[in-house]
Parts: structure tokens; sequence; C-alpha cells
């Protein structure tokens, strides 16, 4: 009690009066370098809309590197490229993932062309843009095998290192893949190349509109990823994953989907103190953009509110489909 009985002694409320004051208290602050801008490439020359993805585009190779410019600009620091690729291309082995003209390799080159080292390019490594069935390894007798896939993504690993991104981001969930992605890249004489690790990535519903957009949601159908990709009602497991992948040589680790996971992903930093990525997925987009198009929420806020507390929770960059409209409003 105040010596002079005045009561409440403590008024949390002086500091939340001003708006300069709150803002001079803010524990956390997201600016444009804690963002990451996932983008899609096609094949073409134009853009088409992602449906269940209001404000996404899958890019033509040239509007890539429009993008990549733009993200530079905007003082996003780095870009994550995934493919849409022709059925025709697929196969049951994906090994399409294996050839330097492939669209991804065209796209990283070009912007390397043009951009160099302006802004940061992150290729995903896993097969699922690749296969006829959608999944992110080699499917025999209805399993995902774990040490032949890994074989597999060491050499795409490379010839997207080779193709020249900075990071390769293992999304794939098999067991063992970074510490021999780190053994082949080296072997590759690309010592510089970054590994960040998709490293408690979950089955998650949240998938859903990048599936869409990268159109391995039909070949998946009915099938999950629930033999490689974590159970949602884990916690321990996703820090024993964790441990793995930094032991592997991960040099940054990635928790998703982000806001399902804020309790992971709070874990992750405090126990390892490695560079912690969480990626806000596309359902997480798409749940904002279509409660904001029926007005039932303000887009713009809600967007700010997710990313700020993906980063109180302990992220150290986000990778969100809002990054340029979040970005662009920061500049202004
Ligand atoms: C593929 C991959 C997925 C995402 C990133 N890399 C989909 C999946 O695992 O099925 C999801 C990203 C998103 O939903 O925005 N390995």
């Amino acid at each position: 009690m105040h010596p002079f009985g005045s009561f409440p002694a403590t008024r949390p409320r002086r500091l939340r009066r001003h708006e300069w004051l709150r803002r001079a208290v803010a524990e956390t602050a997201l600016a444009p370098a804690d963002l990451i801008w996932p983008l899609f490439v096609h094949e073409g020359r134009s853009a088409t809309p992602v449906p269940s993805m209001p404000g996404v585009e899958r890019l033509a190779v040239e509007g890539a590197v429009r993008a990549a410019e733009e993200a530079a600009k905007l003082g996003i620091p780095a870009i994550a490229l995934f493919p849409v690729t022709e059925p025709k291309l697929k196969s049951d082995d994906g090994r399409q993932a294996l050839d330097g003209e492939n669209l991804v390799c065209r796209a990283v080159r070009e912007i390397r062309r043009r951009l160099d080292d302006a802004v940061g390019i992150i290729c995903d490594v896993a097969l699922d843009p690749y296969t006829t069935h959608g999944h992110d390894g080699i499917l025999r007798d209805g399993q995902i095998v774990n040490d032949e896939t890994v074989e597999i993504l060491c050499r795409q690993a490379v010839v997207l290192a080779e193709a020249g991104c900075h990071v390769v981001a293992p999304s794939d969930m098999m067991d063992g893949r970074v510490g021999k992605i780190r053994w082949a890249l080296d072997a590759a004489g690309r010592q510089d190349v970054a590994i960040l690790a998709y490293a408690a990535k979950y089955a998650s519903a949240f998938y859903g509109p990048f599936r869409d957009a990268v159109g391995s949601k039909a070949a998946l159908g009915a099938g999950d990823k629930r033999t490689y990709q974590m159970d949602p009602a884990n916690a321990d497991e996703a820090i024993r994953e964790v441990a793995l992948d930094v032991a592997e040589g991960a040099d940054m680790v990635m928790v998703k989907p982000a806001l399902t996971s804020l309790d992971i992903i709070h874990r992750v930093k405090r126990e390892f103190g490695v560079p912690t990525f969480a990626y806000q997925v596309s359902g997480e987009y798409s749940m904002i953009k279509a409660a904001a198009a029926n007005g039932w929420l303000d887009g713009r806020r809600a967007a700010l509110e997710s990313l700020l507390v993906i980063k109180r929770a302990g992220a150290d960059c986000i990778l969100t489909y809002f990054a340029p409209e979040i970005a662009r409003g920061m500049s202004a």
C-alpha cells in the first residue's frame, strides 16, 4: 500500500496514455528487415492470380526479377522462390528437380544476373513441386523412403547452389538431410551457401492455398504428409528436431506454421539462441485476407499484429506473403 493510501499504487496505464509513450516503451518493433517474401514462379510471359491467396500471383521469370528489385528497394532482405512445374515435367521421382535448366534455376540465375547480392535468394529443397504424387520425397510401396530421398535432395541442393541461390531451405522433413546436404554443398565447393532448415514443420491444414498455388494439391489428393511432417500435438519433439538440424550444420532454423507455433518459436529461440525463422504460411495469409475482404476485420492491422507477435515470440525473421504490402507501408 502507498504511504498516503492512494489506490492503486501502480498504474500501468500511465505508460499507455500517449502514442509517443507507447512507442517509447514498445518491447518489439517490426521492420522490413524482419520480412522475407515468398514468390511463386511459373512458365510463360504474364502473371496469373492465385484465387485462394488474394493479392498473390504466379509470376513469370521477368516478374520475379521485378519483385526482387522491389524487395531490395523496400529493404526486404530476401525472397524465397517456389516454382510451379508444368504437369508434363512432373514424374514419380521428381527428376526435374535435378535439371540445372529447370524453371527455378533459370529464375535464380536471372535474378542474380540483374541484382547479384542486393537481395538474398532462398530456394526450397524438396521434391513436391516435381512429383506426380505431390509428396516431398520418393514414394515406394505407399511409403516415403527416407535415405534414397536424402540422396536426391543433396543433388537438388547442389543444383540450386550452382544456379546461384544464397540459401537452400530443406522443407522436406526427411531424417538426416541437413548433414548430408551440408556435406554435398561443401564437396561441390559451395561452402558459402547457407542452410535454412525447416526444422520444426508441422503437418498442417494451413498449407492448403500454397498447394493450390504450386499445383501440388490435386497431385496429393486425399494423401497427407503425416509420416514425415510433425504432429501438431508435439512440442518436445520440435526441440529434438531443431537440435538435430543445428548439430548437422543448419545455419538458421525455421518453425512452421507461425501463428499456431508461437510456443515452439519461443522455446527454440530460448533454448538454442540460433537465428530462428518463422513461416507465416499461406493459410494464415488467406484467413486474414478473406476476413478483410468480408469487412470482418481490418486486414492491415491484423497482418501487422500477427507479424508483431510472431516476432515477440522470438522469431528473427518471418516469411510472409504480406511482406511487400507491409514493408511498403513502413517506408511511406
Ligand atoms: C513444400 C512446402 C510447402 C510449403 C513450403 N514448402 C507445402 C507442403 O509442405 O505441403 C508451405 C508454405 C505455405 O503454406 O505457405 N515442401
